[in-house]
């Protein structure tokens, strides 16, 4: 891998392609089956040999195999049985061993005995997918809405966290996606996700041949190809320090009530002590206090999230049951963070 922002896809080699007998009994006869080679560039660069690479929606398991074929481990979690077991086929048909794969959502990875992975290489289920095959419970094919699908992307990669050693990378491929006459912002959106579980590294771009058309006057389509990779680290954040402690005291000064807890506080004890990765603040759950501070650091420009969804003001606490922290955030012109983390459960 260079470091082109782009990468351009060339013809799968005919050893590795999808077998046509697969994609004729599959029920989206693979059309979002990746590429063998589209993952292999990703396996070199970001996995040590040796290591374990991990695809949390291993589909017919391309990025296994190129896992594989580059010499590393590889464990799969794919919800449909079918192709789950399919995987196991596919590796069969070229000597090799099959590979551990889960025939279980994402989302329950930890629950198994799965062993630290060193790489997530994915590409996502798409949002309004035509699924004819099994309707299982947590299916993201199934998801009735965008915003449950995003819920549910959410839910796997909180859980592929868990499983990933610290400083490892979290790659997912995506594209933006056209729907009727809508296009819906899912890389964008999977890259906000990704940023909230994950430290965001980077994009690539990888682009691939298509039949080409004229585009008519005013007709905005284009023939979609290509896709992002949005390549995330699980590591520690780093923050502005300084301006997180003048904000605290700014906050107390306007009589907001609330105790510094976790490493931030221990960093203002001993600024020896391990550098914190954002501040944690305890509050009492009473909703008017909670608003008034959340409205403040809106006033200052601070984003408000609880998990990745946004937080309407003013505050409803009921609909935010269950969550137990708000997060706010705010990025400065320099690339200086702000993050604080509100507890009220
Ligand atoms: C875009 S495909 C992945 C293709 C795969 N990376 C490959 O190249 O072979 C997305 C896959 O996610 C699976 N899937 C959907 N929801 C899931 C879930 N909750 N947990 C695990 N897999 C899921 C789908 O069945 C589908 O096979």
């Amino acid at each position: 891998m260079d470091d082109r922002s782009w990468m351009r896809l060339e013809a799968e080699p005919a050893e590795h392609a999808l077998p046509a007998d697969f994609a004729a009994r599959d029920p989206l006869a693979g059309r979002d089956i990746g590429w063998v080679t589209q993952m292999r560039p990703f396996v070199r660069q970001f996995c040590p040999p040796g290591g374990r690479v991990l695809d949390p929606f291993a589909g017919l398991g391309s990025t296994l195999l190129a896992a594989r074929l580059e010499g590393r481990k590889a464990v799969g979690c794919e919800i449909d049985a079918a192709r789950a077991e399919q995987i196991g086929e596919r590796f069969a048909r070229l000597g090799l061993a099959p590979p551990t794969v889960f025939a279980a959502s994402g989302d329950t990875l930890a629950d198994g005995a799965m062993p630290p992975v060193d790489l997530c290489l994915t590409n996502v289920p798409y949002f309004g997918a035509r699924w004819s095959g099994e309707a299982v419970p947590g299916h993201l094919y199934g998801s009735a809405t965008y915003e449950a699908h995003l819920a549910g992307l959410r839910d796997v990669f909180h859980r592929v966290r868990d499983t990933l050693a610290d400083g490892a990378f979290c790659i997912a491929m995506a594209q933006n996606l056209r729907l009727g006459e809508r296009m819906l912002p899912l890389a964008f959106d999977l890259a906000r996700i990704l940023g909230s579980l994950f430290v965001l590294q980077e994009e690539r771009v990888i682009v691939y041949d298509r039949p080409v058309s004229p585009a008519a006057p005013t007709d905005a389509r284009s023939n979609r190809s290509h896709e992002y990779a949005l390549i995330a680290r699980k590591r520690r954040e780093t923050v502005d320090l300084a301006a997180t402690a003048a904000l605290l005291e700014t906050l107390r000064a306007e009589g907001h009530r609330f105790t510094v807890f976790g490493s931030f506080a221990r960093w203002l004890q001993d600024p020896a002590s391990v550098t914190p990765a954002d501040a944690d603040l305890q509050l009492a759950p009473d909703e008017d206090a909670l608003d008034a501070l959340l409205q403040s650091l809106a006033r200052r420009g601070f984003s408000l999230r609880s998990w990745s969804d946004p937080v309407v003001l003013p505050l409803r606490l009921d609909l935010y049951h269950g969550r137990h922290y708000f997060r706010a955030e705010r990025v400065d012109r320099t690339g200086a963070l702000v993050r604080l983390d509100l507890c009220f459960g």
